[in-house]
């Protein structure tokens, strides 16, 4: 099978491009990325030298790329990932996000539906459900109830997904997965933020009272999930939660982190709240579980690996915290870690 790959250079992306060429099945590859911020070739160093692979540097607004590469290398499955994936950089500026996450899936779709591609894999998430009240996990017919600029764009793109099924009969199926962790996930976002924070000794800034709750999934039983849907076939037009049902409140995981990097709670800081901010996303994942799915990571041995993977990895997080990353780590927390409190 061959396979085109939007975002493969991001965390999500490049794991599941690194599970796809540890197996015999595709006899192609295509990652499609722009690099961004988040994108880094670096997470693909252990495939760069498949023959199987190939990358393209390109933008997925870019209509006339995205046909001419679509055309020339005839996937039968298309999985996208690519979006802009950090909510607080969509609350500090959205208009990037509107590009990539409508924009760029609308742009995805015309192009699948143009050249026929038999298979589209539309990479959502639990936050198109917004802040879920317990005891509730929602199924995947709860209402879509985003909050920020990036739920919301990414509500609207599952929704266009699944209309290029209804409209067009289009092959088009949805994964709406939770909170992602492991290897290569860009220091933006809390686990891989506070885990190589901990290891310089850096404050760890948590947002209010640090009770929200996010529900964890190992990235490799994220993308695990994906190569089981695409594998069940004829269920074009489903929508499939990804979950692996660890709800942990944000400062059960800070405080793990402070004991697998040996650090103590004097680094903590309570900051101003991210605006908008979502109390507590829980997935009910029944659907995908009767099918013969379940993960294989517990959230304790998952971090841990994870702790682990970025104390082997230090010169990869040093290289991405440099420069720009820099002036945005200033942006967003300089104000706040400020006016903090421990
Ligand atoms: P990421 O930010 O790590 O990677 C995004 C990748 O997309 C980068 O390689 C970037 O260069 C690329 N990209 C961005 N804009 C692009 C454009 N216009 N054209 C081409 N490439 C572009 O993101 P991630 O955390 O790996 O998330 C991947 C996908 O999974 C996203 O769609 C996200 O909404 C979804 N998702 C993420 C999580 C999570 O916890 N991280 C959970 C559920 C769903
Ligand atoms: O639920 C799936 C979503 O998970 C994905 O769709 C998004 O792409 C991904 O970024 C993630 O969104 P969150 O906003 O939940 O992830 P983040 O790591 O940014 O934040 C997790 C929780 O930690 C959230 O309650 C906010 C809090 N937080 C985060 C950061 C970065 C802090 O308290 N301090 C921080 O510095």
């Amino acid at each position: 099978m061959k396979f085109f790959v939007t975002g493969g250079a991001g965390f999500i992306g490049s794991a599941f491009v690194r599970l796809l060429l540890g197996s015999e099945r595709p006899s192609l590859v295509v990652n499609f990325d722009k690099l961004t911020y988040a994108g880094n070739l670096e997470n693909l160093a252990p495939v760069a030298d498949d023959k199987r692979y190939r990358f393209v540097h390109g933008d997925i607004c870019d209509a006339a790329l995205v046909n001419k590469t679509i055309a020339e290398t005839t996937p039968d499955v298309i999985v996208h990932f690519a979006a802009e994936s950090h909510v607080d950089r969509s609350i500090l500026s959205p208009a990037p996000v509107f590009e990539t996450n409508l924009r760029g899936t609308f742009t995805m779709l015309e192009a699948a539906r143009t050249n026929k591609t038999p298979k589209f894999l539309h990479v959502s998430t639990d936050e198109v459900y917004g802040s879920i009240p317990a005891p509730h996990d929602a199924d995947e017919d709860y209402p879509l109830r985003a909050s920020s600029p990036y739920s919301a764009s990414k509500a609207g793109s599952d929704l266009l997904a699944l209309s290029y099924f209804v409209t067009y009969g289009m092959p088009v199926m949805v994964t709406r997965a939770s909170n992602n962790y492991g290897p290569y996930q860009f220091p933006e976002k809390l686990i891989p933020l506070f885990v190589t924070n901990a290891f310089a000794g850096e404050t760890l800034p948590v947002y209010g009272d640090g009770m929200q709750v996010r529900d964890w999934i190992h990235v490799e039983d994220h993308c695990d999930a994906l190569w089981h849907v695409l594998a069940l076939g004829a269920r074009d037009g489903d929508v499939f939660n990804v979950s692996a049902h660890n709800e942990v409140p944000n400062r059960d995981v800070t405080a793990a982190i402070l004991r697998a990097t040996g650090r103590g709670q004097e680094l903590i800081r309570h900051v101003t709240d991210r605006p908008g901010h979502d109390r507590r996303y829980a997935l009910d994942a029944s659907k995908l579980r009767a099918t013969g799915w379940a993960p294989r990571w517990t959230f304790e041995d998952g971090l841990a690996a994870t702790v682990a993977w970025y104390r082997a990895h230090e010169d990869w997080w040093q290289a991405v915290k440099s420069g720009a990353y820099r002036d945005y780590y200033t942006r967003m927390y300089g104000d706040r870690l400020r006016t903090a409190t421990p």
